[in-house]
């Protein structure tokens, strides 16, 4: 028996790891939601479809006249036919109508994922059900995916909207999914932030009436992340039921709980549909982002860490999914724009007595750009600044047997550089009326193919010239004025959506064209940290705050949803350029190691101990490149609730661990409850050594007893490298 089960093609049973998803159609031909939750037996979703189909039809379906259909848990809800919670997806027809009634069609089941071409997806699945609706008063069909992996907890969903009438029909909102749940006592948990401050967890009850989180930044932004969580009562990191909800999105997104009068709730959500209006020809068929939906029995750690398997098995290229990461230095924080040969050379030259294996030159080397109000847009070689353009600086590195990264910010122009004065037209907004500036920039206008072509082609100049190996991708600053001046006036709602997809199309064809190179994406830090991005970039600059203490933070948030090798972590200067706060050069780099590592200071000005420091740190990381790429993460104490921040990854098959641990808060004198970790994740059977401490104890009693926390100052940290003994 396969994943998926139709009962006479009228009732299907989707079922993954841990959990069952169920649907039928009911008796009014819609298409209903029974259950979605632990796993259940095949045999289960004929009761259900008895017990709760039959129970919604009598309530919706009065002898085959419709009536309304509030009380239907439905799988992809329309507008303007007596459902009254937020639709799912909205139609304005030729004539202005706007009610639909969506019916079944029919279904297929086929082998695989499908390929979604120009948009981020999942490239791994079992089995893909579709079901088919169509409408009955326009000639508009959905197709409904559904894509399932034995061995995976999350199940993804995304829709295609077709046209097979005659004439165009608007879309006004076409949501990915919706989910139907019969009960609504859960807390909501978000990751809300700021520049500085991203993904930090907020839990918060649902209370009656639309709940909704978005981003209206034409980025998925820092100020929330597109994911959300639904905690059942005390779920905790390891035990209790969740949900998850995860857009591979990385534009202007919403995500709604809605819970209704009859205490249901109803979550939902995909590309943001302020201002959007999607023009659908006859014939023509739109594809909506994918979701990831997650169920875990498991607590919040269970779910992150199906979302990191998902992520790294069917998100990120498979090419540069477990490649080693550079340990790398970035020269922003050791210089910002003000660098020359002179200042950059003693810099390669320390990195290479230190092992670190990949220098890279950030903003600053283009154009004029010697701040950053101009040039953006140019690139080609700031021969002011660096004389002989890269190739000293290469050269410099290939001497010294490392490799060389480069910066760029493709999806902006500066008012004051050659590109605008040649193309005014190509900045977003409507040409003569004043556009706001951040950061003193513009954002180019990536739904026009020419604008697109014409990046490409001067990064492909660069990356082609020069032996580059890794590209830093920023984007910094959040859009406004949604216009092209090149779209028609009736396409004006599709700005958004258009923008995003050429952002995509760049990257595909970038990280195609060159795929030795390793791509990290950024986003004034981590304002575009999504599985959108993930899909091209295997890992994204975490945040600009690199300062240990906040960094904790950060990662731990970030870590809800994300595998800790896309998150690009570094140790940069003290007093931090971002908090002014002092942390001690191991804690700094202990925090960093919980990521992709690397180095974010000047390198020759550092003492001798602080040099030791870096070679003891990179060595220690080297021993632990396979848990930060394919680990399972634990979180152990928790940086938002207690003085301690401490995380472990574990390998695959429990023979390895890693447990970071950071003091927030000094405690003098005190016996508190965090004074032992709990090593979860451990296997109870193994006997285990903690190398730095000599202790060796069994896997049961690391798990359920715990490990005693070496006494720390403020800010203090330790590392611990775990190891099964073998007799
Ligand atoms: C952003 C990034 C930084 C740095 C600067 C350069 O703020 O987050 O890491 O690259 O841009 O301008």
């Amino acid at each position: 028996m396969g994943n998926m089960i139709t009962e006479n093609g009228k009732t299907f049973y989707l079922r993954g790891k841990n959990y069952a998803y169920v649907m039928c159609v009911g008796k009014a031909e819609y298409l209903q939601h029974l259950y979605y939750g632990a796993a259940i037996r095949e045999s289960d979703a004929v009761y259900l479809a008895e017990k709760v189909g039959s129970a919604q039809d009598a309530l919706c379906a009065d002898g085959g006249r419709d009536v309304c259909t509030n009380e239907l848990w439905s799988e992809y809800p329309s507008y303007g036919r007596g459902d009254y919670h937020e639709p799912c997806v909205l139609i304005r027809r030729g004539d202005g109508a706007v009610m639909s009634r969506f019916r079944y069609l029919s279904y297929k089941i086929e082998k695989g994922a499908p390929n979604v071409e120009g948009l981020p997806h999942a490239r791994a699945g079992d089995e893909t059900l579709t079901v088919a609706l169509k409408d009955d008063f326009s000639a508009t069909e959905i197709y409904l995916h559904y894509i399932v992996r034995e061995s995976s907890d999350v199940l993804v969903r995304y829709a295609e909207i077709r046209n097979t009438g005659r004439e165009a029909v608007s879309l006004c909102r076409a949501f990915s999914f919706a989910l139907d749940l019969p009960d609504h006592k859960f807390s909501l948990l978000r990751l809300h932030g700021n520049p500085t401050a991203e993904r930090t967890p907020e839990l918060s009850p649902l209370g009656h009436g639309v709940t909704k989180l978005q981003s209206l930044r034409g980025a998925s932004s820092h100020q929330t992340n597109p994911f959300a969580a639904l905690l059942g009562e005390s779920v905790s990191e390891m035990a209790g039921e969740c949900y998850g909800v995860q857009l591979l999105y990385s534009g202007s997104w919403s995500i709604t709980a809605e819970v209704s009068n009859n205490d249901t709730l109803r979550l939902q959500g995909g590309i943001n549909d302020t201002a959007f209006n999607w023009k659908l020809n006859a014939g023509e068929t739109f594809v909506t982002p994918q979701v990831a939906l997650s169920y875990s029995s498991e607590g919040l750690g269970g779910l992150s860490r199906g979302y990191a398997d998902f992520l790294r098995e069917c998100v990120i290229d498979p090419k540069r999914v477990l490649v080693e990461r550079p340990v790398l230095v970035n020269n922003w924080e050791a210089t910002y724009f003000d660098f020359s040969y002179e200042k950059l050379f003693p810099i390669i030259d320390e990195a290479a007595n230190l092992g670190i294996d990949t220098f890279v030159l950030d903003d600053g080397w283009f154009g004029k750009r010697n701040w950053d109000d101009s040039s953006l847009g140019d690139w080609f070689l700031n021969t002011e600044k660096l004389p002989q353009g890269l190739t000293p600086l290469i050269e410099r590195c290939k001497k010294n047997e490392l490799k060389f990264g480069l910066w760029f910010e493709p999806e902006m122009i500066s008012e004051n550089s050659e590109l605008y004065r040649a193309h005014p037209d190509w900045a977003i907004g409507k040409s003569g009326q004043l556009s706001i500036r951040g950061r003193h920039q513009l954002t180019l206008d990536f739904t026009r193919k020419e604008v697109v072509d014409y990046v490409f082609e001067a990064m492909r100049n660069i990356l082609g010239e020069n032996e580059i190996s890794y590209v830093k991708w920023d984007m910094n600053r959040s859009m406004s004025e949604f216009y092209s001046n090149d779209l028609p006036a009736e396409r004006q709602g599709e700005f958004t959506h258009r923008y995003i997809l050429g952002v995509y199309d760049l990257a595909e064809r970038l990280t195609t064209a060159f795929p030795d190179v390793f791509f990290e994406g950024c986003a004034s830090g981590g304002g575009r940290f999504d599985a959108g991005m993930l899909y091209y970039f295997p890992q994204i600059w975490t945040s600009d705050n690199t300062d240990a203490y906040d960094r904790a933070r950060i990662q731990w948030g970030t870590s809800y949803c994300y595998p800790v090798s896309a998150m690009s972590c570094h140790v940069s200067a003290c007093p931090n350029h971002q908090t002014g706060r002092t942390i001690p050069f191991s804690t700094r780099g202990a925090i960093a190691s919980l990521g992709a590592t690397g180095y974010e200071l000047d390198l020759s000005k550092l003492s001798d101990e602080e040099k030791h420091a870096v070679k003891e740190q990179i060595i220690s990381y080297k021993k632990i490149q396979s848990l930060i790429l394919n680990g399972d993460l634990f979180r152990l104490s928790n940086p938002f609730e207690t003085d301690l921040f401490c995380e472990m990854l574990v390998s695959k098959d429990k023979s390895q661990a890693y447990v970071v641990c950071e003091r927030l808060r000094a405690q003098p004198n005190g016996y508190k409850k965090d004074c032992f970790v709990r090593l979860f994740g451990l296997d109870e059977q193994k006997l285990y050594r903690i190398e730095e401490s000599g202790i060796t104890a069994s896997g049961s009693v690391l798990v359920h007893f715990g490990v005693p926390v070496p006494h720390l100052y403020e800010y203090e940290s330790f590392c611990w490298h775990i190891r099964e003994m073998t007799t």
